[in-house]
């Protein structure tokens, strides 16, 4: 066992427990590590850039959310890591301090990661819808749509080794697919040679917690696929 693996199941053994998912440990010893082959530093520089001008285009966009929403919420995380999270759309919390995922579903997914030795940090998060749609309600098909082009640019900028969705809106929205979440969770997809992990949303977690062991395999599923891909 080498010494990441070693501090990996240490760090595992102490934040399992945060996500409740302590009746589920056989998986562990089989997460395979490999050594880090670091990125040249222009390749960082550049997807900065061109980052910065999609980020640029989103502000951009005209669409009616916008009208009542307070912030243009668009990403957070490292935008060289080789996981990318994509979920639905921004919530009150979101909206507020223009960043995703910081609300209640966003601790959870935080300890959902931790749980498998993911840092929320070591990720890169977005949504589908760049604004709150009013009340929390789903958004439409015609908002998902005005940011699919967007979303999609984002996906082949950050070019994850693995890509993580969270529930039915983001899985229908990527995979341009029909099929609920519960259908699809559990198998790998494909994005343009991306694997796809779709998972159940944070949100259904805090009504559902019985759920949780399902989203800890398809994470594990995760961080196999970027074991056998890359390091990170
Ligand atoms: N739910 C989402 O889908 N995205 C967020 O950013 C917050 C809650």
């Amino acid at each position: 066992m080498t010494a990441r693996n070693k501090q990996l199941i240490t760090e595992i053994c102490t934040w399992y427990k945060t996500f409740g998912i302590d009746h589920i440990f056989n998986d562990l010893n089989s997460i395979p590590t490999k050594a880090e082959t670091p990125v040249p530093k222009t390749q960082h520089i550049l997807k900065r850039k061109t980052l910065d001008e999609l980020i640029d285009k989103i502000h951009k966009i005209d669409c009616n959310l916008k009208n009542t929403a307070r912030n243009t919420v668009i990403s957070d995380g490292d935008p060289s890591s080789n996981v990318m999270i994509i979920g639905e759309a921004p919530g009150q919390e979101e909206d507020e301090q223009g960043k995703p995922f910081v609300g209640q579903s966003g601790q959870l997914l935080n300890n959902a990661l931790k749980s498998v030795g993911l840092k929320r940090s070591d990720v890169y998060i977005t949504n589908i819808v760049f604004w709150r749609p009013p009340g929390n309600r789903t958004p439409s098909l015609e908002e998902t749509s005005l940011c699919m082009p967007y979303v999609i640019d984002h996906i082949m900028l950050i070019n994850p080794k693995v890509l993580i969705l969270l529930g039915s809106v983001a899985v229908q929205s990527v995979l341009q697919t029909k099929e609920s979440i519960s259908k699809l969770r559990g198998r790998t997809l494909e994005f343009y040679g991306i694997p796809v992990i779709p998972t159940f949303h944070p949100a259904y977690l805090l009504r559902s917690p019985t759920q949780k062991s399902l989203v800890f395999k398809d994470l594990i599923k995760a961080k196999k696929i970027l074991d056998t891909v890359a390091s990170y």
